[in-house]
């Protein structure tokens, strides 16, 4: 513990240092001029600060307030010295942040009760503060925890529902990355932007509810064979609406309008233009992309090109055309990940 004293008498100083003597681990500094001690003050650390009051320059009141400006966060202890004939003092040295008093001439007892006194609380105070850090540091690795215990099992969950066309997952990863590609390319919001890659995943989760004669149909799919797959919109949608999990909220939002087309045609609704949410218009992109570069039971890989040419064709039409711009505009980024989970 660091005590400051000051006085501008030179043998009270002595008396106080001698006085101190008693308690073990406690160091002192003194000061005969007050400014040069708020000097100090201010780049050290210390533990209380034993003042006198009348002093040339400054007072021990003003010095108070000084010190309390320059610690705001720091409540150090002070204990003021009056003499006789300055007690009415002792109000407005409470107003500006003394904590105790002396009056002279100091008694040695009253004096190391004092100091114990407050040296304990100022012990007290730090464990405080500590505890105080350390809780925070605490509650923020917790919260980064669960953060990513929620992604994994949301990841897994999707994986499950996809399990039986994509195996290994790559589809919803890619399908992912995409969608956050396309997003950073729109100069989203970082926070949406990081969001829509968590919650992109769980774009088909409704797909759990479509037979396996349909979803896994080798060829063409009949008329009310499609009228059962757009159900995956709505059933998707069902599984997670309503959720107090925000990131869920929006994959129920992506689960609903990733099929929807900018012209009106698409499904479940026949959302058009800017009443599609952003989340569906870039997915629809996203999804569309990996569709025709992947092989399913029903088609085979379309090559990057005649991808790429489908997107520019439905520019507009299937496709918001400032998602499609965006998209073009980091092809090179898209390649990469369709490399990095391929197959
Ligand atoms: P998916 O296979 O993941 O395809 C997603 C979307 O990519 C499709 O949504 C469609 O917009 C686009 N897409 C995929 N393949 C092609 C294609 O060969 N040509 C064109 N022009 N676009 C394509 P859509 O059509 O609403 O289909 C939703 C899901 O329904 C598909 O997801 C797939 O699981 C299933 N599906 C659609 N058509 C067939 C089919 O003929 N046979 C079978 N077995 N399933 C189908
Ligand atoms: C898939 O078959 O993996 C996706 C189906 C869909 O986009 O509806
Ligand atoms: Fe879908």
């Amino acid at each position: 513990m660091k005590v400051v004293l000051i006085d501008d008498v030179k043998t009270n100083l002595m008396i106080l240092e001698l006085m101190l003597k008693k308690f073990k681990g406690v160091k002192s500094i003194s000061f005969e001029h007050p400014v040069r001690a708020l000097e100090w003050c201010k780049n050290n650390h210390l533990d209380l600060i034993i003042t006198d009051y009348m002093m040339p320059e400054i007072d021990g009141i003003k010095l108070s307030k000084k010190l309390r400006e320059y610690k705001k966060e720091d409540p150090i202890p002070i204990i003021m010295i009056t003499a006789h004939g300055e007690e009415k003092v002792k109000m407005e040295a409470l107003n500006s942040g003394i904590t105790d008093f002396l009056t002279k001439p100091v008694n040695k007892a009253e004096f190391q009760a004092r100091v114990k006194n407050l040296l304990k609380l100022r012990e007290y105070q730090l464990k405080i503060s500590n505890r105080a850090e350390w809780l925070e540091e605490e509650v923020k690795k917790a919260t980064i925890e669960i953060e990513n215990r929620e992604e994994e099992i949301i990841f897994r969950l999707s994986r499950a529902a996809e399990y039986r066309d994509d195996d290994t997952g790559h589809h919803i990863k890619r399908m992912a990355f995409y969608s956050y590609t396309i997003a950073q390319a729109l100069n989203l919001d970082k926070k949406f932007t990081e969001m829509l890659l968590k919650a992109a995943p769980m774009h088909d989760v409704g797909k759990i509810s479509i037979p396996d004669r349909i979803l896994l149909k080798p060829g063409k799919l009949t008329k009310e064979e499609f009228e059962i797959i757009k159900t995956h919109t709505l059933n998707g949608y069902k599984i997670l609406e309503n959720s107090n999990i925000q990131l869920l909220n929006l994959s129920a939002e992506i689960a609903l309008t990733h099929h929807e087309k900018f012209n009106g045609e698409g499904y479940p609704y026949g959302l058009k233009g800017n009443n599609i949410p952003i989340s569906g218009r870039i997915c629809a992109v996203a999804d569309v992309f990996d569709a025709l570069t992947s092989k399913r039971p029903y088609k085979e890989a379309w090559s990057v090109e005649k991808s790429l040419n489908l997107l520019k064709e439905e520019r507009g039409k299937h496709f918001d055309p400032d998602c499609i711009d965006a998209f073009f505009n980091v092809l090179s980024k898209i390649l990469e990940i369709k490399e990095r989970y391929k197959g």
